[in-house]
C-alpha cells in the first residue's frame, strides 16, 4: 500500500481527536460512528462495527459502498484523465449528456453538469432567468429543501422556522434570496384539518392567489421536490403537480422539477415517467455520479440554454472520472437495479404496513421506490408528533447495526433509503432491526 495512504490510515483516536480540531462541519446529523470502509449496502466503523446503511451516505450511493462495476471503469479512465476544465471537450461528457438526454422526456435534450446539488439548482434558476422576462421572484414550497448555496439556501426549510427554531439558513437571510413560497400538499397533516382532495385544492387555490396577486409580476420560475425530501418524505400527489404544470402554463413561468433525490430512487429514472408530469427544468444530482461528485440540469429544447459567454463556469464542470461512473452507472439502472428498487420499495413498504399494525405509532409510511418515510405519531388520530422518541429509534439502529436516516421538519420522520441494489434478505434484516430497535423505544 502507499505509504501515505497507510499513514492515513493508521491514524489512532488521539491523532484524530487532534486532527478533528482542524475540522469545521456545517451540518449533518452528528454523532454518528467513524466510518472506515463499506462494501455493498454494509458499512464498517473503525473499532469493525457493522451497519447496514439505510441513508445510502446522504442518499447518493445507489449502488452501495466499493461498487466493483463503478471501481472498474473508474480505475480503467483515470489511468488517462480525472479531471479537465470546463472550457475543454471530452469524450466522457459528450457521452454522458447524449445519454441523459435520450432519458429524459421527450424535448428535453440539453445538460449542463455542476459538481453540487446547490450550484445545480443555481443553474436552473439561470435559465429560469434568461427566460422569463419582466419577472423577479423565485416561487417555492412549504417545506421545501434545494441546498445551503447562497443562490439556493433562502428556497430551503432551514431559513424559516418551520421546525420551532431558526436554524442555519436564517444566519444569512441577508446574503440570500428572498423565495415566495406556497403552501405544499402535505396531506397527512394540514392546519385546516381537512381531507386530502379538499387540501390539495386550497394548496392551488393559494398558489393561484399568490401567482396572481401576492408577487411582483410573473414568477421567474416555480422550484418543486416532487416528493418533498428533507422537509419529511412529503410524496406531492400527482393530481396537484398536474395542476400545477397547468398553473405554470397560464401564468407564462417555469415549473423546474428539483430530481436531486427522486431521479432513479422512484424506481423510474425521472419524475415525469412516475407522476406524468414534464417540467421545463430537470435538476439532477447525489447519486447521478455513480457515488462521485456530479450533478446537473436538462432543460427543455424550447428554452434558451447558456452561452459559453460566461454564464455558468466551474472550474470542476466537467470531472471526467464522474462522467464515466455515471455512464455505468445509467446502464446498470437499465439493466436491472430500477426494477430491483421498485421491487424491493414495494416488499419493504407492505412489510412496513404489517408492522404498523403491532406499532400504531408508525403514523404514516411513505413509499415510492425506495425513497421511504415512517412518519411516528403519538396516537394516530390526534397525530401528535413523536420527535424525541423517533431521534432515540435512530439511535437505537446505531447500536443495533443499522443507519436509519432522520428528517422532517418536524423531526419525526425515518428514513429508509438503502442502496437500490439491496435484497430480500437484506431488507429482512433492515425489517428486524427496524422492529428491534423501535420495540427498544417504543415498548420499553
Ligand atoms: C432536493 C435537494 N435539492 C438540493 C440539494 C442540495 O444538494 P447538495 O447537497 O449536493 O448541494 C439536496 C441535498 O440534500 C436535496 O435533497
Amino acid at each position: 500500500m502507499n505509504k501515505l495512504l497507510k499513514e492515513i490510515y493508521n491514524m489512532d483516536k488521539a491523532a484524530m481527536k487532534k486532527a478533528a480540531e482542524n475540522v469545521m462541519v456545517g451540518g449533518g446529523t452528528r454523532g454518528g460512528p467513524i466510518l472506515a470502509r463499506g462494501k455493498g449496502v454494509r458499512v464498517w466503523d473503525i473499532d469493525d462495527n457493522e451497519y447496514i446503511d439505510c441513508t445510502s451516505q446522504s442518499w447518493a450511493l445507489y449502488l452501495g459502498y466499493a461498487n466493483d462495476e463503478i471501481n472498474d471503469i473508474v480505475r480503467d479512465h483515470i489511468e488517462n484523465l480525472t479531471h479537465i476544465h470546463q472550457g475543454f471537450d471530452s469524450k466522457p461528457r459528450f457521452y454522458l449528456s447524449q445519454r441523459l438526454a435520450q432519458l429524459a422526456p421527450e424535448g428535453m435534450n440539453r445538460v449542463s453538469f455542476t459538481v453540487g446539488g446547490g450550484p445545480a439548482v443555481e443553474a436552473a434558476m439561470k435559465i429560469c432567468a434568461k427566460n422569463v422576462p419582466h419577472a423577479r421572484d423565485f416561487v417555492c414550497l412549504y417545506d421545501s429543501y434545494h441546498g445551503t448555496s447562497l443562490g439556493s439556501m433562502g428556497a430551503s426549510w432551514i431559513s424559516t422556522k418551520a421546525n420551532g427554531e431558526y436554524m442555519g439558513g436564517t444566519s444569512f437571510l441577508s446574503l440570500t434570496r428572498p423565495f415566495i413560497r406556497v403552501p405544499n400538499p402535505y396531506t397527512y397533516r394540514n392546519p385546516y384539518n381537512v381531507d386530502a382532495e379538499t387540501y390539495i385544492d386550497m394548496c392551488l387555490t393559494m398558489t393561484r392567489e399568490v401567482f396572481q396577486r401576492g408577487i411582483a409580476g410573473r414568477p421567474v420560475g416555480v422550484l418543486i421536490e416532487p416528493i418533498q425530501a428533507s422537509g419529511g418524505q412529503i410524496i406531492l400527489p400527482k393530481r396537484y403537480l398536474q395542476e400545477m404544470r397547468k398553473l405554470c402554463n397560464e401564468f407564462e413561468t417555469l415549473m423546474v422539477f428539483d430530481e436531486i433525490q427522486t431521479f432513479g430512487r422512484i424506481g423510474e429514472m425521472f419524475a415525469a415517467d412516475y407522476f406524468g408530469v414534464t417540467p421545463d427544468i430537470i435538476v439532477i444530482g447525489k447519486a447521478l455520479g455513480g457515488g462521485f461528485p456530479l450533478a446537473g440540469i436538462i432543460i427543455s429544447d424550447q428554452l434558451e440554454g447558456f452561452t459559453p459567454n460566461a454564464e455558468e463556469l466551474h472550474t470542476f464542470a466537467n470531472p471526467t472520472a464522474s462522467f464515466v461512473a455515471s455512464a455505468r452507472l445509467l446502464e446498470l439502472l437499465e439493466e436491472w437495479v430500477l426494477e430491483n428498487c421498485r421491487n424491493m420499495g414495494a416488499y419493504l413498504n407492505s412489510k412496513l404496513h404489517e408492522l404498523a399494525k403491532d406499532y400504531p405509532e408508525m403514523g404514516d409510511i411513505r413509499q415510492a421506490g425506495l425513497h421511504i418515510g415512517v412518519e411516528f405519531v403519538a396516537d394516530p388520530k390526534t397525530k401528535e408528533t413523536l420527535e424525541k422518541e423517533t431521534v432515540d429509534i435512530r439511535n437505537a439502529g446505531m447500536k443495533n447495526g443499522i443507519i436509519f436516516g432522520l428528517g422532517g421538519v418536524r423531526r419525526n420522520v425515518l428514513k429508509i433509503k438503502p442502496p437500490l441494489i439491496v435484497s430480500q434478505q437484506e431488507c429482512d434484516e433492515i425489517l428486524e432491526k427496524l422492529e428491534k430497535s423501535m420495540k427498544s423505544v417504543l415498548r420499553r
